[in-house]
């Protein structure tokens, strides 16, 4: 159904009933402080309460979708679109003019500009620079020293996706400041999100006052980015000449916002959500140590004594299955939200043009109804013939449809080929100050890992 075709369909959907509300609310925040307070928990026990179910935030209503099939129902109808109390929350950061919060035919330009730098083709090419960043840290840590892990996994994020999108060797001094910048904001913005008291972010608080200085340090970053390739006069085929040189719909070349905002929806996105993996596995790692020699032994056998490369990665098939079954129990991406376009129909239930709705890959990913001994790890259950057992949409870490992740293809390459890397030379166990309860941000990430690494 499109926008223009409602009206049909008003009369249809008034006759259906408003789904359940969730119970636990409270005067005033409604279920925001519990989604403040144990997000994990709360979103993970809706579906014991109605396939979808209303929540309150503060003075909104939002309509929770707990289902695989029909979280997919979701991502797939033209009568969704990207909006709802996330994005909101992520204006600030990401402006209106980029991919990630652009609609309609703003975002099919832009997903076209970006789209060759992440084809299946185009991956091989950031092959070397991958390699040689995930053995760049292998060589930094040595025997026996405590990592701080968060460091140390948003800095290779930032310097893969900057090195393999922007060519950007001058990224080297600017990654920590954005790492740093990066951990604020997304706490910050996630508390924006549940406990939406708009003017209470305006009071010059100390947390207020951190906020917008990350928030500035960022776009000042961004310009300095584009600025520095603009200075230089070189135009290398990578992703910032694409977006420098892209026209729009009546040929002219894209405003000076739209670049900056474009820059910032692929960096900051890049950075956040493969750091965050990063830490969740070597997290996975040092829990179970048993996975870390068995990718230790599968690199030996498929690759011998030399350094793991980019080509070896598709033969890697049990590295790949412990990075897919890091990303199915910590989904950096672990709440998803969407707006109605349409008074429209979900799982028999009415939502009306206007209303936001939220899910949660968390929930899914770990939903006994979709997997056996759903709280355990285990990689195996990604071996072709036990995965055609998972029920549709109830693994969809980068997402489905048109807004589905471009990056899927480099981050699974990536992330496969930093942990065989890792897992070949290190072993790890905690150092004091390591805390791996969930940190609760826009993304999904153990607070703080301290880790000694240990020669195999
Ligand atoms: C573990 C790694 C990653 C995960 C789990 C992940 C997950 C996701 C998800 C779930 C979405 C869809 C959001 C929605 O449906 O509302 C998304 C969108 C996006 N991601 Fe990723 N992502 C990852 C890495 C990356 C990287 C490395 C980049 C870029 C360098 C990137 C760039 C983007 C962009 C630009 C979008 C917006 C796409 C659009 O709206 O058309 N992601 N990502």
């Amino acid at each position: 159904m499109t926008v223009e075709s409602v009206n049909p369909e008003t009369s249809a959907t008034t006759a259906l009933s408003e789904p359940p509300l969730a119970g636990g609310g409270v005067p005033l925040l409604g279920h925001g402080w519990k989604l403040a307070r144990d997000p994990l928990s709360f979103l993970s026990g809706l579906r014991d309460h109605g396939e979808v179910v209303r929540l309150k935030l503060g003075p909104k209503t939002v309509y929770a979708v707990t289902t695989p099939a029909l979280t997919g129902a979701v991502a797939l109808s033209p009568d969704y679109i990207i909006a709802g109390p996330l994005w909101e929350s992520l204006e600030d950061l990401l402006g209106k003019e980029g991919v990630a919060t652009a609609n309609g035919p703003l975002h099919r330009r832009q997903r076209r500009t970006i789209q060759p730098a992440f084809r299946l083709d185009a991956i091989p090419a950031y092959g070397p620079i991958m390699a040689e960043e995930a053995y760049a840290l292998v060589q930094r840590w040595r025997s026996g020293e405590v990592l701080d892990v968060t460091a140390e996994s948003f800095r290779v994020a930032v310097r893969v996706a900057a090195r393999c999108l922007m060519r950007g060797s001058y990224m080297d001094d600017r990654a920590e400041r954005i790492c740093t910048d990066l951990a604020t904001l997304f706490s910050g913005m996630y508390q924006r999100m549940v406990v939406p008291l708009g003017p209470l972010y305006k009071v010059p608080l100390p947390a207020n006052r951190e906020f917008n200085r990350a928030l500035a340090d960022l776009h000042v970053l961004v310009d300095e980015i584009v600025a520095d390739r603009r200075a230089s006069g070189q135009k290398p085929n990578d992703l910032l000449t694409a977006l420098l040189e892209a026209k729009d719909e009546n040929g002219e070349p894209i405003g000076e916002q739209e670049v900056h905002d474009q820059v910032i929806a692929i960096l900051t996105p890049g950075a956040e959500t493969v750091g965050s993996t990063v830490m969740s596995l070597l997290l996975v790692l040092t829990e179970h140590p048993e996975l870390g020699d068995k990718i230790r032994d599968e690199v030996k056998t498929v690759v011998g004594d030399r350094p793991v490369a980019f080509d070896d990665v598709r033969k890697l098939t049990y590295t790949a299955n412990v990075v897919t079954e890091t990303l199915r129990l910590h989904p950096a991406v672990w709440i998803l939200t969407r707006r109605a376009v349409a008074d429209t129909e979900l799982g028999g239930y009415r939502i009306p043009k206007g209303a936001d709705l939220i899910y949660s890959p968390y929930a899914v990913q770990r939903d006994r109804r979709s997997y056996e001994r759903n709280e355990e790890f285990d990689p195996d259950r990604w071996i072709p013939e036990r995965a055609k057992d998972v029920p549709k949409y109830a693994m969809s870490p980068f997402s489905v449809g048109n807004r589905k992740c471009p990056s899927d293809h480099f981050s699974m390459a990536e992330l496969t080929l930093i942990t065989a890397a890792v897992a070949s030379a290190y072993r790890f166990e905690h150092a004091h100050g390591s805390d791996t309860r969930p940190r609760i941000g826009i993304t999904l990430r153990p607070r703080r890992l301290m880790l000694r690494a240990l020669p195999r």
